[in-house]
């Protein structure tokens, strides 16, 4: 992967950290981009293939800014992690119209936004696109209407541009984890008054397999999907939870 440089969005915490790792330790020159200062500069510290990007990403300006200087630092775009997302639990009736329009915006609009300037970059080296989206993308889930709205999204959005790019050689493919360890699963466990640990022992039990993924499980697919070895695939969402959505 030496040379090959990444984008990966939500990098300052869960499953965004643990992908910028395994790049940067697979070679890649990784531009992290997170919303928390502190936390995303931290980053830079764990490897030298690692830069970063501070900023949010829910308007087309900062998404093409973000594009603009992943270009300006390393000259080229080989792959582009849509990974940045909200999650907030609501039914319809307990959606507010703001929660319906910044789960939209961080979950679907921005991989839009970012995906859009990248093509361009991605042509030239015939690069992949991988959207985090999520297993609520396939199937639906009680009480997360808007973020299975914008996860389906995400995953149809993925098909329609594997199509649109197959022949120019870039890949787009969609990444559908179920229950991750990450603070997500923690806040989605503290709205129904259950700690850290309760939480994730609730979806331990709620998984085929037993237990929940791990960052480091998805950072892994990430990393076959974006290699050479998964040239064949595009379009395609892929479950990671433990056998979830298989019944
Ligand atoms: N944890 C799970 O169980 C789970 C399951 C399925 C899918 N996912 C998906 O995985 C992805 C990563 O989630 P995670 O579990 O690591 O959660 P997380 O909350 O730890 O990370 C989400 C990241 O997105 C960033 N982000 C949110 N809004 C942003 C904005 N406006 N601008 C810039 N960055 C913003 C946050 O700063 C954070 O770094 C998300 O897309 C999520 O929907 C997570």
């Amino acid at each position: 992967m030496k040379n090959k440089v990444a984008l990966v969005t939500g990098a300052s915490s869960g499953i965004g950290t643990a992908i910028v790792l395994r790049l940067a330790n697979d070679g890649f020159l990784v531009l992290a981009a997170g919303r928390d200062d502190a936390r995303t500069e931290l980053l830079r510290d764990q490897s030298q293939n690692i830069q970063t990007w501070v900023g949010d990403i829910t308007s087309p300006k900062a998404c093409a800014d973000l594009v603009a200087s992943c270009i300006d630092r390393f000259g080229r775009l080989d792959l582009l992690v849509n990974n940045a997302g909200i999650y907030e639990s609501a039914n319809a009736e307990q959606t507010s119209d703001e929660i319906w329009s910044q789960t939209i915006a961080i979950n679907l609009s921005a991989p839009f936004y970012l995906s859009r300037e990248a093509v361009p970059h991605l042509r030239k080296k015939k690069g992949v696109i991988l959207n985090v989206a999520s297993d609520w993308g396939l199937v639906g889930g009680k009480g997360a209407v808007a973020y299975c709205a914008s996860k389906g999204g995400v995953v149809l959005m993925t098909k329609a541009m594997a199509l649109d790019h197959a022949d120019e050689g870039v890949r787009v493919n969609a990444i559908c984890p179920g229950d991750v360890e990450t603070p997500m699963l923690y806040a989605e466990g503290a709205a129904r008054g259950l700690g850290s640990e309760e939480a994730v022992k609730e979806a331990d039990k709620g998984s085929p397999t037993g237990r929940v993924t791990t960052p480091e499980e998805v950072a892994a697919l990430v990393a076959f999907l974006a290699s050479d070895a998964a040239a064949q695939i595009t379009g395609s969402a892929i479950p990671i939870d433990g056998g979830n959505v298989a019944g």
